[in-house]
């Protein structure tokens, strides 16, 4: 690792951070830090758990300590969005904030980086025209949400957005269907009948079913074209649809590229540089290597 150009701590180091409840696993304070080290920035990156009720005092605090921003996490995104000046159009369309700009004169700035992060991440691992690429995502949850609103603002050809609670896919197809009228949008069980695995050029997986091992046992990956890919937002481990989708052949991509552009554009936002990715990549997977 190169020797740091940081300054050391002193009364003009700022500070950045991470909300959540819990938020000891996160993998950001890690991140940032590299990333503020290699630059030689002055800033530091702390996490901090905030339970919802204190959500409010949180952000005022934060504000008036000077931080140029911070990072929120489960359960504040949603919250977040009326302790908010100004949105921007993704974090308004999404319904949930991750990265907050707090400017000095009181404005409080809510975006959203995940769908961004989310598309830099698939085209890294998954380039070539995207407007004829038909989407299957699997899942309706909070996670699903970014990354809907991002594939049907690059255009794709077609979505379905499959979930066990069908109802709450066909919200979400209500909801961003009004957003993002040029692109069939439906939403379907999750069901092996229902899925148009064979009509399928990108699969996402959003729920939870695979971060501890379990199989989603309605997605028979051998029925997806050959050239499909096939993304799942875990990260840190090997899910069985991965596992699966690379004994098939398939583009196989996990969440931390996700995870590392979701952070390298809320990066730019607060201190306007370019975070340095591959040694974050490197610095993050030796990180999850040596977790229990
Ligand atoms: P997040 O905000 O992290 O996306 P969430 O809102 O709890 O979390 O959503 C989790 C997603 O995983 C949901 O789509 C959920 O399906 P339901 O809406 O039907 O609850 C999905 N999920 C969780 N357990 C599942 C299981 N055993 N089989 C299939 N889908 C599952």
């Amino acid at each position: 690792m190169s020797p740091s150009r940081q300054p050391p701590i002193d009364a003009a180091t700022r500070l950045l951070g991470v909300i959540g409840h819990p938020v000891g696993h996160s993998l950001s304070p890690a991140m940032h830090n590299l990333a503020l080290e290699r630059l030689g920035l002055n800033l530091r990156y702390l996490a901090f758990d905030i339970p919802p009720e204190q959500l409010a005092h949180a952000v005022t605090g934060m504000a008036t300590l000077g931080m140029p921003g911070f990072n929120a996490t489960i359960p504040h995104k949603e919250a977040l969005l009326p302790l908010m000046t100004t949105l921007s159009p993704e974090a308004e369309r999404i319904g949930a904030v991750n990265t907050v700009l707090l400017r000095p004169d009181g404005t409080r700035m809510g975006h959203n980086t995940d769908g961004d992060g989310f598309m830099t991440a698939l085209r890294e691992s998954w380039p070539g025209d995207l407007s004829t690429r038909r989407v299957v995502i699997l899942g309706a949850g909070g996670a699903t949400r970014a990354i809907l609103d991002a594939l049907l603002h690059a255009g794709v050809a077609a979505i379905t957005v499959a979930n066990r609670t069908t109802a709450r896919a066909g919200e979400l197809q209500r909801r961003f269907g009004a957003f993002h009228p040029n692109v069939p949008l439906s939403a379907v069980p999750l069901d092996p009948l229902a899925l148009p695995l064979e009509q399928c050029d990108l699969l996402v997986n959003t729920t939870s079913q695979g971060l501890h091992g379990e199989a989603l046992d309605a997605v028979d990956l051998a029925r997806l074209p050959k050239t499909a890919a096939v993304c799942d937002i875990v990260y840190g481990r090997e899910t069985p649809l991965l596992r699966t989708a690379r004994a098939h052949g398939l583009t196989a991509i996990d969440g931390l590229g996700m995870l590392i552009h979701q952070g390298a554009r809320a990066f730019q936002l607060w201190t306007g540089e370019t975070m340095p990715v591959e040694p974050i990549r490197l610095h993050l997977q030796r990180i999850l290597e040596n977790r229990p």
